[in-house]
């Protein structure tokens, strides 16, 4: 460990439903979707694990089954993993609350599982040191800030609020999914009920006095909470544009599995993930879009910005544009869906010119 990285511990909230990604969530957690390859949670795993932190402790709840079953006791990572899980969602700050048993260093990073990022670890934890803080938060800066509850700081990145969405909103900063907590804080928040971070255990620290500090950050950042967001990041990782200590395979235009077989004739472009077990044949034209495993595409298809789960199969001819295709679903020959179109796991449309666009 870096002795930038001495007594801190990792805790990453990976219990939500996922419920903007359905139909994908139906059967995987949000944070065990695929992303360039591998699910999104690895990639922040990596991330955790290259900037030298080793004990991370999981807090699931919705499928948390899936996610010893693929990490186990994280050694594979170079990591020491432990899992503690909810009998009810005890939200963000529930959640938090809900590991700390298994908590001994003085100050854990806190992570939402959901998030891809480039935010230097060792440097949150510099501005939370130095600021003697409780708590410190990673604020980004986002275009439109109407679309978020944003968090007005002062000249000394001291979090001044936290405040609902608005029309008209102060600042263009919002919160990051990303904080420091001094272990006894999270001990302070209220055991065995559902909390809020963001709604009761922030604000009610301000109330309190207590120092929440900021660390704002302009390096990649993109929440993978819906289906547009999961695609373009996974096409950001496959391209080398978001950071992965643990993509499998150089940057580049596409991340093709070993087990996967693509037709010459076919063409994939703007970081294209295709998973095991895929046919693309001939004709087919692939942009920015992800494949999950045992995909079939057909001829002359063209898919764009669009996510297949496993299973699905398009056919020859058919046009995605910005779709989400559920598990195992079957879209026949010549179809067209546009627009955010969700197709339901093991739905069949037939062939012949279905047109849907939303
Ligand atoms: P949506 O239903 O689409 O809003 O997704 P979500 O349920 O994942 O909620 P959200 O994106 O707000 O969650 C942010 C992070 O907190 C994600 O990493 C979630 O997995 C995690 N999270 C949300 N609710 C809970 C919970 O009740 N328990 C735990 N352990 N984690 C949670």
């Amino acid at each position: 460990m870096t002795a930038d990285l001495d007594g801190v511990e990792a805790v990453v909230l990976v219990g939500g439903m996922g419920s903007r990604l359905r139909p994908l969530t139906l059967s995987v957690p949000k944070p065990m979707l695929p992303a360039a390859g591998i699910p999104v949670l690895a990639h922040l795993l990596s991330r955790i694990r290259a900037a030298g932190v080793r004990h991370v402790v999981l807090g699931t709840s919705y499928r948390a089954e899936v996610f010893a079953e693929h990490f186990g006791d994280g050694r594979c990572l170079g990591l020491q993993l432990d899992y503690v899980t909810e009998d009810e969602p005890l939200g963000t700050g529930g959640g938090i609350r809900n590991v700390a048993e298994v908590l001994s260093e003085p100050d854990v990073l806190v992570f939402n599982g959901d998030v891809l990022s480039g935010v230097d670890l060792a440097a949150v934890l510099r501005t939370h040191r130095d600021a003697a803080a409780e708590v410190t938060l990673q604020l980004v800066r986002v275009a439109d800030p109407r679309a978020f509850g944003c968090v007005p700081t002062d000249s000394a990145g001291r979090v001044l609020a936290f405040l609902e969405k608005s029309d008209d909103p102060p600042t263009d900063l919002i919160n990051a999914g990303c904080y420091v907590f001094r272990r006894e804080v999270i001990c302070s928040i209220p055991a065995g009920r559902p909390v809020s971070v963001e709604r009761e255990t922030f604000p009610g620290l301000l109330t309190a006095g207590a120092r929440l500090q900021s660390h704002v950050d302009g390096s990649y950042w993109l929440d993978l909470g819906t289906p547009a967001a999961l695609v373009a990041g996974s096409a950001d990782l496959v391209r080398g544009i978001a950071p992965s200590a643990a993509l499998p395979g150089s940057p580049g235009e596409a991340l093709v599995d070993p087990g996967a077989r693509v037709d010459p004739a076919a063409v994939l472009a703007g970081g294209c993930a295709i998973g095991a077990g895929c046919v693309i044949e001939a004709g087919a034209r692939l942009t920015g879009s992800l494949l999950m495993d045992g995909v079939r595409v057909g001829a002359d298809a063209v898919l764009t910005r669009s996510v297949v789960a496993a299973g699905a199969r398009i056919g020859d001819g058919t046009v995605l544009s910005d779709a989400v295709i559920g598990e195992g679903a079957v879209v026949g020959a010549r179809c067209e869906l546009r627009d955010g179109v969700r197709i339901w796991p093991e739905v069949v449309l037939p062939d012949g010119g279905v047109r849907f666009s939303s």
